[in-house]
């Protein structure tokens, strides 16, 4: 009744933002990533009705999560058992990177569990599992790039990733910099419910992402990196336009994000193609071809001396069983 895995963090191209049903976690669009070769969450989860209680140690500590608790309570619901959970992890990004990822983190918990549980769960079911921790969480059961399907059905029965058919020749990169390693002062799923509850730009926000998850779908077909990074780079800045326009308003961006935003639009005047991207944080991502990867890097490194370059990284796996 134990069993570890491992599952790699994603960075969206194409973002989720704002769900349509919070308890199942079902999102107003549909949303594209890339998952990371670099930074990944270790898993060991192990059922027992000897346990009194669900435990949860993180890189070494005990603590409480109620997103963990609240997980394993719907885990239990869904494979019809009682036993409690103890369950370690371990996030293996550079230290404190603020890199650190619910994505992974539900990825590697569901995958884990559902094998110490004695269960052959597939990818699609994994993925539904996972995304009823952290919606982010069902494209990282996937390597390589992954299509989180928002579904139309009320239950969430239709709403899981997979990985995306016609994947890119290109050989992409991701190059991340981090600027504050701090934790965030308003997480994902508060920042979401406000900008659903609030902003009037949510509902463009929706018929955007759509159109841009069509665009990079046909890009992605035909190799266009142009149109790839262009699509990227207008989806992050209209995720985060919805956020500027909410009440009270809000942003996550810092004058470093801009600063690295300013760099990348050199770069390119530079002919070096790199788009930019970020999340629910100050962080930027670039997305580059790796033939470039380096002078990206070395562009970057004048912001911040933590940058990291990544690949399309694999999917979840189970490392160990009993
Ligand atoms: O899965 P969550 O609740 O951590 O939300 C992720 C939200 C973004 O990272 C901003 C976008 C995305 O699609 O990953």
């Amino acid at each position: 009744m134990k069993a570890t895995a491992i599952a790699h963090t994603n960075i969206a191209l194409i973002k989720y933002w704002g769900k349509r049903d919070k308890t199942l976690i079902l999102p107003a669009n549909s949303s594209l990533s890339m998952t990371l070769d670099q930074f990944y969450t270790e898993t060991t989860v192990e059922w027992s009705d000897a346990f009194m209680t669900d435990q949860f140690t993180l890189n070494g500590s005990r603590i409480e999560d109620t997103k963990v608790t609240r997980f394993l309570t719907i885990l239990r619901q869904q494979f019809g058992m009682t036993e409690k959970a103890h369950v370690t992890s371990t996030n293996h990004v550079p230290t404190a990177a603020g890199l650190a990822s619910s994505a992974s983190a539900f990825a590697a918990l569901a995958l884990a569990a559902s094998k110490a549980a004695g269960r052959e769960d597939d990818d699609e079911t994994l993925s539904r599992l996972a995304r009823l921790g952290s919606g982010s969480a069902s494209r990282s059961i996937f390597g390589d790039f992954a299509l989180w399907q928002k579904g139309t059905d009320d239950t969430g029965i239709d709403s899981y990733a997979y990985p995306v058919v016609a994947p890119t020749e290109l050989d992409l990169a991701m190059v991340v910099a981090v600027v504050d390693a701090g934790p965030k002062k308003i997480d994902s799923r508060l920042g979401m419910q406000s900008t659903v509850e609030t902003s009037p730009y949510f509902e463009a926000w929706t018929a955007t992402a759509e159109k841009d998850l069509l665009t990079i779908q046909d890009a992605f077909k035909a190799n266009d990196f142009k149109i790839i990074g262009e699509t990227v780079e207008r989806n992050a800045l209209s995720m985060h336009a919805t956020t500027m326009a909410a009440t009270p308003p809000f942003s996550y961006l810092k004058p470093a994000s801009f600063a690295i935003m300013e760099t990348v639009h050199a770069l390119r005047e530079n002919g070096i193609e790199a788009y930019f991207t970020m999340d629910a944080g100050p962080n930027v991502k670039v997305l580059c071809l790796t033939k470039d990867e380096q002078q990206v890097q070395t562009a970057l490194a004048s912001h911040t001396d933590q940058v990291y370059i990544c690949h399309p990284g694999p999917k979840a796996r189970v490392i160990a069983h009993d």
